[in-house]
């Protein structure tokens, strides 16, 4: 992948990180591609082989839950072998150093797991990420107020038990936002208030056209913030942020973020 860094845009995306006072962080499946995760809009992108409305809908898993269950079980593992690369521990120790959250569209838990390691014994729940889309490693009940973390290795096949709830029995879902669904109001609500607050955003590796994650930046600015894009290819952010870092996650962030 090319990078065709302009060193007065890195000098630029410096000063404005160096004088902010409090970050706003929005990733998206960009921040994962080097670590070998799929994204979904690009050339070998999950939705250019996948039909999203037969996977990621709650009629699709009301028609057929094993077929979907297949679906997260082998995204679970597939996950599960790969690791942070050096943006995500690039964002994670901004996090622990300064005011700073990470909110992410991704469901691949990398950001908790860079968090934990860049801590380091320490406490790493200042880099933890606000998951706006759920997450891969989280299932709910279909029927009952059960939530809860799982890692497990999922046997979609006709002889496999699906995963089922330890309080009612019922049947367990990803706990992952689904096309034609809202997003948890409590998340929503405090990742809008992050950006509210912050006076930086850095916007890492989204294709921006995913609402309302992708508004976000904005409201940044309306209040009076900058915004920073760091993605190889152009977005509908790209003319709007202060500074445009057009390179890869894994090379741009740990030169953006030093020390
Ligand atoms: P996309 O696949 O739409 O976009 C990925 C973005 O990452 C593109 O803009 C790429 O140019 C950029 N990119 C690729 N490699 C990169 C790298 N090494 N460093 C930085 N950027 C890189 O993914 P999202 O924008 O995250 O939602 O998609 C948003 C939502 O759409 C997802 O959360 C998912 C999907 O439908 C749900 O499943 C609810
Ligand atoms: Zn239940």
């Amino acid at each position: 992948m090319s990078t065709q860094l302009n060193s007065e845009d890195v000098a630029r995306a410096r000063g404005l990180l160096e004088h902010a006072t409090r970050v706003f962080i929005l990733t998206g499946a960009g921040i994962s591609a080097e670590s070998g995760v799929p994204t979904f809009r690009g050339e070998d992108g999950l939705w250019r082989s996948y039909r999203p409305e037969e996977l990621a809908t709650p009629q699709a898993f009301r028609r057929d839950p094993r077929l979907v269950w297949a679906w997260y079980g082998w995204r679970r593992e597939k996950v599960a072998d790969c690791k942070p690369n050096a943006g995500h521990a690039a964002l994670a120790r901004l996090a622990l150093d300064r005011p700073a959250r990470i909110v992410t569209q991704n469901v691949d838990g990398l950001h908790e797991v860079a968090a934990v390691h860049e801590a380091a014994g320490a406490d790493w729940e200042a880099a933890s990420p606000l998951e706006l889309h759920g997450s891969l490693f989280r299932v709910r009940c279909t029927k009952c107020v059960y939530r809860g973390r799982d890692r497990s290795k999922v046997d979609a096949t006709d002889k496999g038990e699906l995963p089922s709830c330890p309080k009612c029995g019922a049947l367990l879902r990803p706990d992952i936002v689904w096309f034609g669904e809202a997003l948890d109001p409590l998340v929503l609500t405090a990742a809008f208030d992050e950006a509210r607050e912050a006076d930086l955003c850095l916007v890492v590796g989204t294709s921006a056209v995913v609402q309302p994650a992708a508004s976000l930046p904005r409201i940044t600015r309306d209040s009076g913030g900058s915004v920073i894009e760091v993605n190889p290819q152009a977005t509908p952010l790209t003319d709007f942020a202060d500074v445009a870092l057009q390179g890869p996650a894994g090379v741009v962030l740990p030169t953006l973020i030093q020390g």
